[in-house]
């Protein structure tokens, strides 16, 4: 998508690069003093995300999941990747509840979203912030609006909306833009409003289906650079993704999927397989 307005974009966020030297042992903290608030129970011996033998078949017997098992640990930065029609959104789809899996176990931070009664779901969802390819902003709202409203709609008291919508527009790179509404932002600052609205709740996963899929090579980069960061602040990332280059450049663990079934699933990989 070109800037529009004559916006020039910046080359790289605005933030400091935080993705520098890290020890492991201050990851938690960090991430608690930057997103705001710490609400960590997981353990190292207790994986965010467990997938035991999961198929999901549609009401029309397509079968877009095939005995899939997949572990997770927390602080992970997993690509998923395949062809259009592997199952890639099917998964994330079980992952934030919009569908439930057929047969087998899906297993939040300790919980199976199968048998997880519907009232519990906006509390488990509360663990998760999601990322589109299409964005998906209120056009209407600014973007402090857009990101103040993920709050809102959660029943976040008044004082503490503020001080959290700040932070994460500054973590993303947009305090200067904050009152534009998104038809004067480019592409790629629609995404980072998406991928800051999607922080603002301090979740533990961020999952991105195809979030660069309507943005041009440059502002891609820009954006897994952001996403990056913000694992590099004890946040676990799923990201969906056709984008080879960046696939195969960054070296981070590669799920492959191919007709429902995970054909790979490497550490260090590639987007394509190399043997
Ligand atoms: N709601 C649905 N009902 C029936 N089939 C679906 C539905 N959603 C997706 N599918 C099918 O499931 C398969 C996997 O789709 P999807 O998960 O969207 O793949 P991907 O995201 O990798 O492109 C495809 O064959 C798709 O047509
Ligand atoms: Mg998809």
């Amino acid at each position: 998508m070109p800037p529009i307005g004559g916006r020039t974009i910046q080359a790289s966020t605005a933030e400091p690069n935080l993705i520098t030297a890290t020890p492991p042992s201050t990851t938690r903290s960090i991430r608690s003093r930057v997103l705001g608030r710490s609400q960590d129970q997981a353990s190292p011996e207790r994986p965010l995300l467990v997938l035991h033998d999961v198929t999901m078949r549609y009401p029309n017997g397509k079968l877009a999941l095939r005995d899939v098992d997949l572990v997770i640990p927390e602080g992970d930065f997993v690509f998923l990747v395949g062809p259009s029609g592997a199952g890639k959104s099917t998964l994330i789809k079980l992952l934030i509840r919009d569908e439930v899996a057929t047969r087998g176990e899906v297993v939040l931070d300790g919980q199976d979203l199968a048998h997880l009664p519907r009232r519990q779901v906006p509390r488990i969802r509360r663990k998760i912030g999601i990322v589109f390819q299409d964005f998906k902003l209120l056009p209407s709202k600014s973007v402090w609006e857009n990101v103040a409203f993920a709050l809102e709609v959660t029943g976040t008291p008044r004082g503490r909306i503020g001080p959290a919508v700040d932070r994460v527009l500054a973590l993303v790179g947009l305090t200067d833009q904050a009152q534009q509404v998104p038809s004067q932002l480019s592409g790629g600052e629609q995404q980072r409003t998406a991928i800051a609205r999607a922080l603002v709740h301090d979740p533990r996963l961020i999952i991105a289906d195809e979030p660069t899929g309507n943005l041009d090579p440059l502002i891609s980069w820009e954006i897994l650079q952001l996403l990056l960061r913000i694992n590099e602040l004890g946040v676990t990332v799923m990201m969906a993704t056709h984008n080879a280059e960046v696939v195969t450049a960054l070296r981070r663990r590669v799920v492959a999927l191919e007709e429902g079934w995970v054909i790979r699933d490497e550490v260090g990989g590639a987007y394509h397989r190399e043997d």
